[in-house]
Protein backbone atom coordinates (compact mmCIF):
# COMPACT_ATOMS: atom_id res chain seq x y z
CA UNK A 1 0.00 0.00 0.00
CA UNK A 2 1.31 3.22 -1.01
CA UNK A 3 1.19 6.80 0.69
CA UNK A 4 -0.66 9.70 -0.89
CA UNK A 5 2.76 11.18 -1.01
CA UNK A 6 4.80 7.99 -2.07
CA UNK A 7 2.04 8.30 -5.31
CA UNK A 8 2.37 12.35 -5.95
CA UNK A 9 6.17 11.11 -5.59
CA UNK A 10 5.89 8.17 -8.55
CA UNK A 11 3.79 10.42 -10.53
CA UNK A 12 5.79 13.26 -10.54
CA UNK A 13 8.69 11.00 -11.94
CA UNK A 14 6.92 9.39 -14.47
CA UNK A 15 6.06 12.59 -15.68
CA UNK A 16 10.08 13.61 -15.70
CA UNK A 17 10.92 10.36 -17.69
CA UNK A 18 7.96 11.21 -20.76
CA UNK A 19 9.77 12.00 -23.63
CA UNK A 20 7.11 14.89 -24.75
CA UNK A 21 7.39 18.04 -23.07
CA UNK A 22 4.64 18.75 -20.77
CA UNK A 23 3.29 22.05 -19.30
CA UNK A 24 -0.15 22.50 -16.60
CA UNK A 25 -1.84 26.01 -16.55
CA UNK A 26 -4.26 26.50 -13.83
CA UNK A 27 -7.31 28.30 -14.06
CA UNK A 28 -5.55 31.72 -13.62
CA UNK A 29 -3.55 31.02 -16.54
CA UNK A 30 0.09 30.52 -14.57
CA UNK A 31 2.39 27.83 -14.85
CA UNK A 32 2.29 25.05 -12.26
CA UNK A 33 4.00 22.28 -13.74
CA UNK A 34 6.48 21.67 -16.52
CA UNK A 35 9.29 18.56 -16.97
CA UNK A 36 12.31 18.46 -18.43
CA UNK A 37 11.27 17.85 -22.03
CA UNK A 38 9.35 20.79 -21.78
CA UNK A 39 12.60 22.66 -20.58
CA UNK A 40 14.69 21.29 -23.35
CA UNK A 41 12.50 22.22 -26.12
CA UNK A 42 11.15 25.82 -25.25
CA UNK A 43 14.22 26.21 -23.88
CA UNK A 44 13.02 27.79 -20.55
CA UNK A 45 13.88 26.62 -17.17
CA UNK A 46 10.90 25.28 -14.62
CA UNK A 47 12.45 27.05 -11.87
CA UNK A 48 11.98 30.33 -14.07
CA UNK A 49 8.60 29.94 -14.98
CA UNK A 50 6.62 27.93 -12.64
CA UNK A 51 3.67 30.44 -11.24
CA UNK A 52 4.03 32.68 -13.89
CA UNK A 53 1.26 33.60 -16.56
CA UNK A 54 1.94 31.58 -19.39
CA UNK A 55 0.95 34.46 -22.15
CA UNK A 56 3.91 36.30 -20.28
CA UNK A 57 6.43 33.54 -20.55
CA UNK A 58 5.94 32.47 -24.00
CA UNK A 59 4.48 36.08 -25.57
CA UNK A 60 6.65 34.49 -28.79
CA UNK A 61 4.42 31.76 -29.37
CA UNK A 62 0.96 33.04 -29.88
CA UNK A 63 -0.24 30.05 -31.57
CA UNK A 64 0.39 28.21 -28.60
CA UNK A 65 -1.18 31.17 -26.11
CA UNK A 66 -4.65 30.93 -28.43
CA UNK A 67 -4.84 27.21 -28.25
CA UNK A 68 -4.30 27.08 -23.91
CA UNK A 69 -7.08 30.44 -24.18
CA UNK A 70 -9.42 27.96 -26.33
CA UNK A 71 -9.47 25.19 -24.14
CA UNK A 72 -9.42 26.88 -21.23
CA UNK A 73 -13.05 28.45 -22.27
CA UNK A 74 -14.46 25.84 -24.09
CA UNK A 75 -13.01 23.01 -22.30
CA UNK A 76 -12.53 21.17 -25.55
CA UNK A 77 -8.89 19.36 -26.25
CA UNK A 78 -6.87 20.72 -29.59
CA UNK A 79 -4.00 19.58 -31.64
CA UNK A 80 -1.82 21.41 -34.19
CA UNK A 81 0.96 19.76 -35.74
CA UNK A 82 1.95 22.19 -39.16
CA UNK A 83 1.56 25.44 -37.47
CA UNK A 84 3.91 25.50 -33.87
CA UNK A 85 7.54 26.39 -34.13
CA UNK A 86 9.42 26.87 -30.84
CA UNK A 87 12.06 29.34 -30.72
CA UNK A 88 14.41 28.16 -28.45
CA UNK A 89 18.24 29.66 -28.05
CA UNK A 90 17.59 31.18 -31.58
CA UNK A 91 17.03 27.43 -32.99
CA UNK A 92 13.25 26.74 -34.77
CA UNK A 93 11.73 23.27 -33.46
CA UNK A 94 8.31 22.36 -34.88
CA UNK A 95 6.32 20.58 -32.92
CA UNK A 96 3.15 18.60 -32.49
CA UNK A 97 1.07 21.07 -29.92
CA UNK A 98 -1.92 19.52 -28.01
CA UNK A 99 -4.00 21.08 -25.45
CA UNK A 100 -6.51 19.09 -23.22
CA UNK A 101 -8.01 20.23 -20.26
CA UNK A 102 -7.00 19.20 -16.68
CA UNK A 103 -10.02 17.94 -14.70
CA UNK A 104 -11.21 17.07 -10.92
CA UNK A 105 -13.02 13.92 -10.12
CA UNK A 106 -16.31 15.75 -10.48
CA UNK A 107 -15.83 17.24 -13.94
CA UNK A 108 -14.93 20.57 -13.49
CA UNK A 109 -12.45 22.01 -15.03
CA UNK A 110 -8.65 23.20 -13.25
CA UNK A 111 -6.55 24.06 -15.86
CA UNK A 112 -5.22 22.90 -18.97
CA UNK A 113 -2.53 20.44 -20.01
CA UNK A 114 -0.32 21.27 -22.97
CA UNK A 115 2.30 18.73 -24.91
CA UNK A 116 4.55 19.40 -27.20
CA UNK A 117 6.19 16.43 -29.11
CA UNK A 118 9.18 17.55 -31.37
CA UNK A 119 8.89 17.10 -34.97
CA UNK A 120 12.47 17.62 -36.12
CA UNK A 121 13.89 14.33 -37.31
CA UNK A 122 10.39 13.64 -38.97
CA UNK A 123 10.29 16.65 -40.76
CA UNK A 124 13.52 15.82 -42.14
CA UNK A 125 12.64 12.23 -43.00
CA UNK A 126 10.20 13.92 -44.81
CA UNK A 127 12.04 16.35 -46.55
CA UNK A 128 14.34 13.48 -47.57
CA UNK A 129 11.27 11.24 -49.04
CA UNK A 130 10.05 14.55 -51.09
CA UNK A 131 13.66 14.97 -52.57
CA UNK A 132 13.76 10.86 -53.47
CA UNK A 133 10.17 11.54 -55.07
CA UNK A 134 11.43 14.64 -57.20
CA UNK A 135 14.48 12.38 -58.45
CA UNK A 136 12.62 9.12 -59.42
CA UNK A 137 10.27 11.39 -61.30
CA UNK A 138 13.42 13.24 -62.80
CA UNK A 139 15.41 9.69 -63.10
CA UNK A 140 12.91 7.91 -65.51
CA UNK A 141 12.76 11.45 -67.72
CA UNK A 142 16.54 11.29 -67.59
CA UNK A 143 17.08 7.96 -69.03
CA UNK A 144 15.21 8.24 -71.73
CA UNK A 145 16.23 11.60 -73.14
CA UNK A 146 20.06 10.11 -72.15
CA UNK A 147 19.41 7.40 -74.19
CA UNK A 148 18.16 9.72 -76.91
CA UNK A 149 20.71 11.94 -77.49
CA UNK A 150 23.41 9.81 -76.78
CA UNK A 151 23.80 8.71 -79.99
CA UNK A 152 23.41 11.67 -82.22
CA UNK A 153 26.12 13.16 -79.73
CA UNK A 154 28.16 9.99 -80.36
CA UNK A 155 27.79 10.88 -84.11
CA UNK A 156 28.57 14.85 -83.87
CA UNK A 157 31.70 13.97 -81.92
CA UNK A 158 32.63 11.50 -84.16
CA UNK A 159 32.41 14.19 -87.37
CA UNK A 160 33.95 16.91 -85.45
CA UNK A 161 36.99 14.52 -85.06
CA UNK A 162 37.44 13.23 -88.76
CA UNK A 163 36.96 17.10 -89.76
CA UNK A 164 40.18 18.00 -87.36
CA UNK A 165 42.11 14.87 -88.85
CA UNK A 166 41.08 16.24 -92.07
CA UNK A 167 42.27 19.90 -91.72
CA UNK A 168 45.60 20.82 -92.25
CA UNK A 169 47.54 21.56 -88.55
CA UNK A 170 47.90 25.07 -89.32
CA UNK A 171 44.68 25.89 -90.30
CA UNK A 172 42.99 28.53 -88.95
CA UNK A 173 39.71 26.31 -88.84
CA UNK A 174 41.41 23.81 -86.48
CA UNK A 175 39.73 25.75 -83.43
CA UNK A 176 35.94 24.89 -84.88
CA UNK A 177 36.26 21.07 -84.61
CA UNK A 178 37.90 21.47 -80.89
CA UNK A 179 34.83 23.40 -79.81
CA UNK A 180 32.84 20.93 -80.90
CA UNK A 181 34.49 18.46 -79.28
CA UNK A 182 34.85 20.07 -76.20
CA UNK A 183 31.31 21.52 -75.63
CA UNK A 184 29.99 17.43 -76.83
CA UNK A 185 31.97 16.24 -74.27
CA UNK A 186 30.78 18.49 -71.74
CA UNK A 187 27.41 17.42 -73.17
CA UNK A 188 27.72 13.68 -72.59
CA UNK A 189 29.02 14.34 -68.86
CA UNK A 190 26.07 16.23 -68.03
CA UNK A 191 24.07 13.21 -69.36
CA UNK A 192 26.28 10.76 -67.20
CA UNK A 193 25.26 12.45 -64.11
CA UNK A 194 21.97 12.72 -65.40
CA UNK A 195 22.09 8.62 -65.30
CA UNK A 196 23.62 8.64 -62.92
CA UNK A 197 21.04 10.54 -60.86
CA UNK A 198 18.49 7.61 -62.30
CA UNK A 199 20.46 4.68 -61.50
CA UNK A 200 18.76 2.12 -59.58
CA UNK A 201 21.68 1.13 -58.73
CA UNK A 202 22.49 0.66 -54.93
CA UNK A 203 25.62 1.04 -52.98
CA UNK A 204 28.33 -1.54 -53.00
CA UNK A 205 28.91 -2.13 -49.62
CA UNK A 206 32.22 -2.42 -48.56
CA UNK A 207 34.80 -1.04 -45.13
CA UNK A 208 35.43 2.44 -46.22
CA UNK A 209 37.86 4.95 -43.54
CA UNK A 210 35.75 7.91 -43.62
CA UNK A 211 38.82 10.16 -42.85
CA UNK A 212 41.08 8.66 -45.39
CA UNK A 213 38.74 8.77 -47.79
CA UNK A 214 38.05 12.68 -46.81
CA UNK A 215 42.14 13.47 -46.48
CA UNK A 216 42.41 12.13 -50.28
CA UNK A 217 39.46 14.53 -51.39
CA UNK A 218 41.03 17.55 -49.63
CA UNK A 219 44.62 16.54 -50.85
CA UNK A 220 42.97 17.00 -54.44
CA UNK A 221 41.36 20.23 -53.61
CA UNK A 222 44.71 21.90 -52.50
CA UNK A 223 45.53 23.71 -54.92
CA UNK A 224 42.53 25.22 -55.47
CA UNK A 225 41.63 26.24 -51.92
CA UNK A 226 45.37 27.57 -52.18
CA UNK A 227 44.29 29.59 -55.51
CA UNK A 228 41.32 31.04 -53.34
CA UNK A 229 43.61 31.88 -50.35
CA UNK A 230 41.37 29.54 -48.68
CA UNK A 231 42.70 27.60 -44.98
CA UNK A 232 41.09 24.17 -44.97
CA UNK A 233 40.75 22.92 -41.55
CA UNK A 234 40.08 19.43 -40.41
CA UNK A 235 38.55 17.81 -36.90
CA UNK A 236 38.48 14.06 -37.21
CA UNK A 237 37.13 12.07 -34.34
CA UNK A 238 40.10 9.42 -34.21
CA UNK A 239 36.91 6.81 -32.50
CA UNK A 240 35.16 6.36 -35.53
CA UNK A 241 35.82 2.86 -37.07
CA UNK A 242 35.72 2.11 -40.60
CA UNK A 243 31.97 2.33 -41.81
CA UNK A 244 29.94 -0.20 -44.38
CA UNK A 245 29.56 2.35 -47.27
CA UNK A 246 29.84 2.33 -51.18
CA UNK A 247 33.74 4.33 -51.59
CA UNK A 248 33.38 5.86 -54.73
CA UNK A 249 30.18 7.29 -54.17
CA UNK A 250 31.27 9.02 -50.98
CA UNK A 251 34.16 10.35 -52.88
CA UNK A 252 31.44 12.15 -55.20
CA UNK A 253 29.32 13.50 -52.11
CA UNK A 254 32.33 14.94 -50.40
CA UNK A 255 34.29 16.15 -53.86
CA UNK A 256 30.77 17.90 -54.46
CA UNK A 257 30.53 19.90 -50.75
CA UNK A 258 33.84 20.23 -51.17
CA UNK A 259 33.53 22.03 -54.11
CA UNK A 260 30.87 23.82 -53.25
CA UNK A 261 32.37 25.57 -50.03
CA UNK A 262 35.23 26.67 -51.93
CA UNK A 263 33.31 27.71 -54.25
CA UNK A 264 31.65 29.97 -52.80
CA UNK A 265 34.72 31.58 -51.18
CA UNK A 266 36.37 33.15 -54.21
CA UNK A 267 38.09 35.79 -51.81
CA UNK A 268 39.20 33.08 -49.26
CA UNK A 269 37.93 31.93 -46.01
CA UNK A 270 38.20 28.68 -44.29
CA UNK A 271 36.84 25.52 -44.97
CA UNK A 272 36.22 22.94 -42.10
CA UNK A 273 35.79 19.18 -42.27
CA UNK A 274 34.77 17.75 -39.34
CA UNK A 275 33.56 14.38 -38.14
CA UNK A 276 31.79 13.23 -35.05
CA UNK A 277 29.70 10.58 -33.87
CA UNK A 278 25.86 11.27 -32.78
CA UNK A 279 24.94 7.97 -30.42
CA UNK A 280 21.34 8.52 -30.40
CA UNK A 281 20.01 9.72 -33.58
CA UNK A 282 16.47 8.47 -33.88
CA UNK A 283 15.58 8.77 -37.55
CA UNK A 284 11.88 8.04 -37.46
CA UNK A 285 9.94 8.01 -34.21
CA UNK A 286 9.37 4.52 -34.16
CA UNK A 287 12.90 3.43 -35.30
CA UNK A 288 15.25 1.98 -32.68
CA UNK A 289 17.42 4.87 -31.76
CA UNK A 290 20.74 4.25 -33.83
CA UNK A 291 24.57 5.25 -33.92
CA UNK A 292 25.16 7.49 -36.71
CA UNK A 293 28.65 9.52 -38.62
CA UNK A 294 28.51 13.10 -38.62
CA UNK A 295 30.60 15.03 -41.27
CA UNK A 296 30.28 18.43 -41.37
CA UNK A 297 31.48 20.55 -44.55
CA UNK A 298 30.94 24.39 -43.26
CA UNK A 299 32.40 27.42 -45.26
CA UNK A 300 32.69 31.37 -44.41
CA UNK A 301 31.27 31.53 -48.12
CA UNK A 302 28.86 33.64 -49.67
CA UNK A 303 25.90 31.59 -47.78
CA UNK A 304 22.69 30.99 -49.64
CA UNK A 305 19.55 33.22 -49.25
CA UNK A 306 17.03 32.08 -47.18
CA UNK A 307 14.18 31.50 -50.54
CA UNK A 308 16.84 29.44 -52.36
CA UNK A 309 17.63 27.23 -49.51
CA UNK A 310 14.20 25.09 -50.66
CA UNK A 311 15.97 24.64 -54.07
CA UNK A 312 19.33 23.07 -53.43
CA UNK A 313 19.57 19.93 -54.38
CA UNK A 314 16.37 20.14 -56.82
CA UNK A 315 18.02 18.63 -60.26
CA UNK A 316 19.70 21.50 -62.16
CA UNK A 317 18.91 24.29 -59.60
CA UNK A 318 22.44 26.19 -59.85
CA UNK A 319 23.19 29.88 -59.37
CA UNK A 320 26.58 29.25 -60.90
CA UNK A 321 27.45 30.13 -64.36
CA UNK A 322 29.53 27.40 -65.12
CA UNK A 323 27.50 24.99 -63.02
CA UNK A 324 24.93 22.18 -63.64
CA UNK A 325 23.19 22.04 -60.49
CA UNK A 326 23.46 18.27 -60.00
CA UNK A 327 25.95 18.07 -57.34
CA UNK A 328 23.49 18.27 -54.73
CA UNK A 329 21.41 16.42 -56.39
CA UNK A 330 23.56 13.50 -57.11
CA UNK A 331 24.64 13.58 -53.15
CA UNK A 332 20.98 13.46 -51.95
CA UNK A 333 20.65 10.30 -53.86
CA UNK A 334 23.79 8.55 -52.58
CA UNK A 335 23.12 9.55 -48.77
CA UNK A 336 19.31 8.42 -49.24
CA UNK A 337 20.64 5.24 -50.60
CA UNK A 338 22.68 4.66 -47.68
CA UNK A 339 20.07 5.36 -45.19
CA UNK A 340 21.66 8.55 -44.48
CA UNK A 341 20.48 12.40 -44.12
CA UNK A 342 22.19 15.43 -45.48
CA UNK A 343 20.80 18.74 -43.84
CA UNK A 344 21.74 22.15 -45.21
CA UNK A 345 22.44 25.05 -43.59
CA UNK A 346 23.24 28.49 -44.20
CA UNK A 347 23.49 31.79 -43.08
CA UNK A 348 23.82 34.50 -45.49
CA UNK A 349 26.70 36.66 -46.28
CA UNK A 350 28.32 34.74 -43.01
CA UNK A 351 29.04 30.61 -44.63
CA UNK A 352 27.11 27.52 -45.06
CA UNK A 353 27.16 24.54 -43.42
CA UNK A 354 26.58 20.78 -44.99
CA UNK A 355 26.17 18.13 -42.24
CA UNK A 356 26.06 13.94 -43.73
CA UNK A 357 24.63 12.06 -41.21
CA UNK A 358 25.38 8.00 -42.36
CA UNK A 359 24.45 5.06 -40.00
CA UNK A 360 27.48 3.39 -38.32
CA UNK A 361 27.22 0.20 -40.11
CA UNK A 362 30.79 -1.24 -38.80
CA UNK A 363 32.16 -4.08 -40.91
CA UNK A 364 32.40 -7.90 -39.67
CA UNK A 365 35.56 -7.75 -41.78
CA UNK A 366 38.30 -7.00 -39.41
CA UNK A 367 40.96 -4.68 -40.74
N1 LIG B 1 28.61 25.87 -49.82
C1 LIG B 1 27.74 26.63 -50.51
N2 LIG B 1 27.72 27.98 -50.34
C2 LIG B 1 26.85 28.75 -51.03
N3 LIG B 1 25.97 28.28 -51.93
C3 LIG B 1 25.95 26.95 -52.16
C4 LIG B 1 26.82 26.06 -51.45
N4 LIG B 1 26.54 24.81 -51.87
C5 LIG B 1 25.56 24.92 -52.77
N5 LIG B 1 25.19 26.19 -52.97
C6 LIG B 1 24.12 26.70 -53.85
O1 LIG B 1 23.37 25.59 -54.30
C7 LIG B 1 23.39 25.54 -55.73
C8 LIG B 1 23.32 24.09 -56.18
O2 LIG B 1 24.52 23.40 -55.84
P1 LIG B 1 24.94 22.14 -56.70
O3 LIG B 1 26.22 21.63 -56.19
O4 LIG B 1 23.79 21.22 -56.77
O5 LIG B 1 25.11 22.72 -58.16
P2 LIG B 1 26.27 23.66 -58.72
O6 LIG B 1 27.43 23.69 -57.78
O7 LIG B 1 25.67 24.97 -59.08
O8 LIG B 1 26.67 22.89 -60.06
P3 LIG B 1 27.46 21.48 -60.17
O9 LIG B 1 27.69 20.99 -58.79
O10 LIG B 1 26.53 20.59 -60.94
O11 LIG B 1 28.69 21.82 -60.88
C9 LIG B 1 24.64 26.28 -56.14
O12 LIG B 1 24.54 26.82 -57.45
C10 LIG B 1 24.70 27.40 -55.08
O13 LIG B 1 23.81 28.44 -55.40
MG1 LIG C 1 28.25 21.90 -57.02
Amino acid sequence: MQTESELRGYALTVLDSVGDGVVVINRQGRITLMNPSAEELTGRSRRQVIGSRFSEVFCTEPLLVEMIERTSASGVSLSDQDNVVLNSFGKTIPVNATTCPLMRHDGESIGVILTLRDLTSIRELEAAVRQADRLSTLGTLAAGLAHEVKNPLGGIKGAAQLLERELDADSDLQEYPRVMIRETERIDRIIRQLLELASPRGPRYAAVNLHLVLGDIILLQRESADSREVTVLTSFDPSIPSIMADESQLIQVFLNLIRNALEAMPDGGRLTVSSRVLSEYQLARNEKRSRMVCVDVSDTGKGIPSENLPKVGTPFFSTKDTGNGLGLAICHKIIADHRGIMKVESKPGKGTRVSVLLPLLQSTVKG
